[in-house]
C-alpha cells in the first residue's frame, strides 16, 4: 500500500472520531464554531503519526485514537488561534475562523478546542501513572506552540534575526507538537525510554523540515491545493529563512526593496513575485529547500532503533512528504 493510501486509512478514523466529538453538541452555536475547522478537512498528519508509531512498537494503533485525536484538536485549537495572530483570511479553503465570526467568538471557540483536546486525552486507556506522562507530555508541547509563536511575532518587528533563532522559533511553534505526537504514540505503544526519545526527535526535526516546507508553499504553493492565500506571510512581514537570508545575501539595493515590500501593509501579486524573485537571485530558495533536506536526513537517522518493516518504511516515507509535499 502507497504512503498516500495508508494516510487516508487513517484519515477516514480519524474524522469519524471527531465527528463524534461534535455530533451531540450540534444545536449549541459554540459547538457549530469549534466544529468548523476539525470538520474543514486538513491532513491529519498528526493523528497519523501518533498511530503509526504506536503501531511501530507493536501495540493495537486503535489503542492510541483518543490520544492522536486529542493532538489534532490542540493543533486545531492553534490554527484558530495562529489565524487572528497572523490575519490570515483562508484556511483549508474556507474563510478562517475569526474572518466568519470576529476575533472574540474565534477566541472563545478556540479555547473551547483547548479543553476538548483534553477531554479527549482522558479516554486514553492506559494506567493512571501513563495518563499523567500524557498529560504532561501534550500540555508541555504546547507551551512550546506558544513560546514559538510569541517568538515568531515579536520577529516580525525587527530584521535582527540569525538562522539558529528562527529555526529555534520553527522548532516551538511546529516541531514540539509532532514530537509530542509521536512520544506519546510511542509511550502508548509501551515503548522503552530510549526509543521514545529517539522517535521524538524524528519528529522535532522532521517538524522543522515540515515547516520551511510551509513558508515555502505560502510563497509558491496552489492556493486550490493549500487551502490558504498565496503570499499572506510576506504581506505579514514574516521573518522566514528566505527572508533571513536574502537580507544577508542580497545587494544594498535589493535589500531595501525587500524590506519595503515586508514593511506594505498588503501586497500585489507583482510584489509577492518580486520578493519571489529577490529570494530566488539570493539563492535563498535553494538554501531553504536543502536545510529542510538536512533536517530530513538527520530524522530519519533517529529511526534505526525501529526494526524494519511496514511501519519503519511509513515513518520513512513520511519525511520525504514532509518536505516534497504540495499541500
Ligand atoms: C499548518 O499545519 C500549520 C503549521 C504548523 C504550518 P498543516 O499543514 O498540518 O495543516 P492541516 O492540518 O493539514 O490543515
Ligand atoms: C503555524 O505556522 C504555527 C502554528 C503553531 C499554528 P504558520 O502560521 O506558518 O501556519 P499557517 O501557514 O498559518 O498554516
Ligand atoms: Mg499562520
Ligand atoms: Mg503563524
Ligand atoms: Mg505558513
Amino acid at each position: 500500500m502507497s504512503l498516500m493510501d495508508e494516510m487516508n486509512k487513517r484519515k477516514g478514523r480519524i474524522e469519524k472520531e471527531i465527528s463524534e466529538v461534535f455530533d451531540h453538541n450540534r444545536s449549541h452555536p459554540m459547538w457549530e464554531n469549534m466544529a468548523y475547522y476539525p470538520e474543514a478537512g486538513g491532513k491529519r498528519l498528526r493523528p497519523f503519526l501518533t498511530m503509526i508509531t504506536t503501531g511501530a512498537f507493536g501495540e493495537e494503533e486503535s489503542r492510541a485514537i483518543p490520544y492522536a485525536v486529542a493532538i489534532e484538536l490542540v493543533h486545531n485549537f492553534t490554527l484558530v488561534h495562529d489565524d487572528i495572530m497572523d490575519k490570515d483570511e483562508r484556511r483549508r479553503g474556507k474563510k478562517t475562523l475569526y474572518k466568519k465570526i470576529g476575533d472574540a467568538r474565534a477566541i472563545n471557540a478556540g479555547d473551547g478546542l483547548f479543553a476538548l483536546a483534553f477531554k479527549k486525552l482522558a479516554e486514553t486507556d492506559v494506567d493512571e501513572k501513563d495518563l499523567r506522562v500524557l498529560l504532561d507530555e501534550l500540555s508541555t508541547s504546547i507551551v512550546r506552540v506558544a513560546e514559538g509563536q510569541e517568538e515568531d511575532l515579536s520577529f516580525q518587528g525587527t530584521y535582527d534575526i540569525t538562522e539558529d533563532e528562527f529555526i529555534d522559533m520553527i522548532e516551538k511553534k511546529t516541531g514540539y507538537l509532532f514530537r509530542a505526537a509521536t512520544r506519546g504514540g510511542a509511550m502508548i505503544g509501551g515503548a522503552d525510554e530510549a526509543s521514545i526519545k529517539a522517535v521524538g526527535e524524528y519528529a522535532r526535526k522532521m517538524g522543522i523540515a515540515f515547516q520551511i516546507q510551509d513558508d515555502y508553499l505560502d510563497l509558491i504553493g496552489d492556493e486550490e491545493l493549500i487551502g490558504k492565500d498565496v503570499g499572506s506571510d510576506i504581506g505579514e512581514g514574516k521573518k522566514t529563512l528566505m527572508v533571513i537570508k536574502s537580507l544577508s545575501e542580497l545587494p544594498h539595493e535589493n535589500k531595501e526593496r525587500l524590506i519595503e515590500i515586508l514593511e506594505k501593509e498588503s501586497n500585489t501579486t507583482e510584489e509577492v513575485r518580486e520578493a519571489v524573485d529577490l529570494f530566488e537571485k539570493a539563492g535563498a530558495v535553494e538554501y531553504s529547500k536543502d536545510l529542510a533536506e538536512k533536517y530530513a536526513r538527520e530524522a530519519k537517522e533517529h529511526l534505526e532503533i525501529l526494526s524494519d518493516g511496514e511501519y519503519k518504511k511509513m515513518l520513512e516515507e513520511l519525511i520525504e512528504f514532509m518536505i516534497s509535499r504540495n499541500r
